[in-house]
This record gives C-alpha cells, structure tokens and sequence, in this order.
C-alpha cells in the first residue's frame, strides 16, 4: 500500500484526482470503478474542474441500495447523476450502477460481473471506507472472495447513513455491492478516508491484521493500491511519519 498523508482533505483530494485525470489523459476509454458517499464529494468537484473527456471512459459503481428507484433522490444513481455524470461528457450507455430495483438480484450481479469482464475490468477503482472498515457495502464478515451479490447493512452503517436519510429508520437494510473479490480484480485501488471518524478503521485496514472484521484490510494483498488521507484519518497509523518521509522524496519519475 502506499499511504498518502495530506494535511488537508482537499490536498488528499488533489493527488487523487491528478491520478485520476492521468490515467484518462493516458487511456482514453478507461474503466472506472466508482464509489459513493460524502468523501468522494471533493473528488467529483475537482474532475469535473479539470474539464476531462470522458466520451469513452466506461464506469462501474460500487453499490446501490435495495428497493431505492433510481430517481430516488437518495439512490446512489441520484446521487452519481447529480455530483459527477450530468457535469462531464460521459456516455449514458457506458454508465453501469446496481439495479437496487431488478427482480432478479442473482442474475442482475451474475450480469454486472460479466459486464465488469466484458469492458476489459476495471482499471482504477475509487474506495471510500465505512467507520466500521467496510468497502462498497461489504460489511465485516463478507468473504474475502466474495462477488456482486445482496448484503444486509449493519447497525453501524444505517445509523452513519441516516444523516442522507432524515432518520435511521428510512434507511434500506439490503443493498447489491460489489464483492471484495471484484474489487481485488481492479488494476489499481484508490482508498479515500477523511476526518477523525475514519482514523480507526485505516489504522486497522493499514496496519492491522489481514481480516474480514475489516474488509479494507485485504488491499494489503492488492499490488497497486493508493491510500489517501487527511491528517485526522491518519491520525492513529503508527508509522504515519515514514509513509510521510516515503512520499515526500519519491524519485521524480515515481510521483503521481
Ligand atoms: C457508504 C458507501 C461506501 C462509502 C462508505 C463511507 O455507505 N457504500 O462506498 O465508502 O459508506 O461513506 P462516507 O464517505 O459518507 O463516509
């Protein structure tokens, strides 16, 4: 993992979104695998400033809610319509976020997968991180392996999410994620976390055990994956002052 530590969210952003707008620039029709969630907010902002092409860029969403029709002003298809798609010039057809209205939820993740593998995977995938570690929506215990399927939220995360809903209670308790399995497939990882809510669960994705008690854990297995933070997520790492040392004398031809 390489551990970004910036003193601000908006720098943390930054390096994240210059990654991003690389990879468009060296790749023209990348997949993208992207996330939800107040941290990507920043994220969005930014591309969207850089005034990217995104004719052939194709994306994947991480999740999407059970029962939440897409027009839901809290479905994640809202929400990624209204903060990033609707402000580029992304193509309808290549946009792909979980049905969290099919009938058919088994063959609706079985076909998401197939589309993933179809598009050629996923090049770059945007991770937030759930107070309580998970990924997407895999909560603790997800198998490890585990692909697009239905999970059932936790406490914790219906009470974090209840602030977009006006109440714990108008918070679905099923969601379709992508699995830990599918994310591990991405080329690349790019983990988001800000402010002092996140810093215990990086500490333990970061350094702790390799563990489904916290799914992030397991980008310790993945080759490629960027952690990007503000000084409050990385507030409990032990070894915050060497990932600092480490990023800022990278050799020139090794920096973002
Ligand atoms: C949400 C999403 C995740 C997100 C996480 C953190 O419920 N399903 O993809 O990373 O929980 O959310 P936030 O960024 O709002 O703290």
């Amino acid at each position: 993992m390489e551990i970004i530590i910036q003193p601000t969210a908006e720098a943390a952003t930054s390096v994240a979104a210059r990654l991003i707008a690389r990879l468009l620039r060296e790749k023209p029709n990348a997949v993208l695998g992207l996330a939800t969630g107040s941290t990507p907010l920043l994220l969005y902002r930014e591309l969207i400033a850089l005034k990217l092409d995104w004719r052939k860029v194709t994306t994947f969403n991480l999740d999407e809610y059970v029962g939440l029709d897409a027009k839901h002003p809290q479905s994640y298809h809202s929400f990624m319509w209204e903060n990033l798609f609707r402000h580029v010039n992304i193509a309808k057809k290549n946009v792909h976020i979980p049905d969290g209205m099919t009938k058919d939820i088994p063959k609706f993740c079985a076909t998401y997968e197939k589309q993933i593998r179809a598009a050629g995977g996923i090049d770059l995938q945007v991770l937030g991180i759930g107070t309580d570690g998970h990924i997407g929506f895999n909560e603790p215990s997800s198998s490890l392996a585990s692909r697009t399927r239905i999970k059932t939220l936790t406490q914790q995360t219906r009470k974090d999410n209840a602030r977009f809903f006006g109440s714990e209670a108008a918070v679905p308790h099923h969601c379709i994620t992508m699995g830990i399995g599918t994310i591990m497939e991405a080329r690349q990882n790019l983990l988001l976390a800000f402010g002092p809510k996140k810093a215990r669960a990086i500490a333990a994705a970061v350094e702790g055990p390799i563990t489904a008690m916290n799914p992030a854990s397991v980008l310790q297995l993945h080759p490629v994956t960027k952690v990007c933070l503000d000084t409050a997520a990385a507030a409990r790492l032990k070894r915050a002052d060497y990932y600092r040392w480490v990023y800022e004398n990278k050799p020139e031809w090794q920096q973002i």
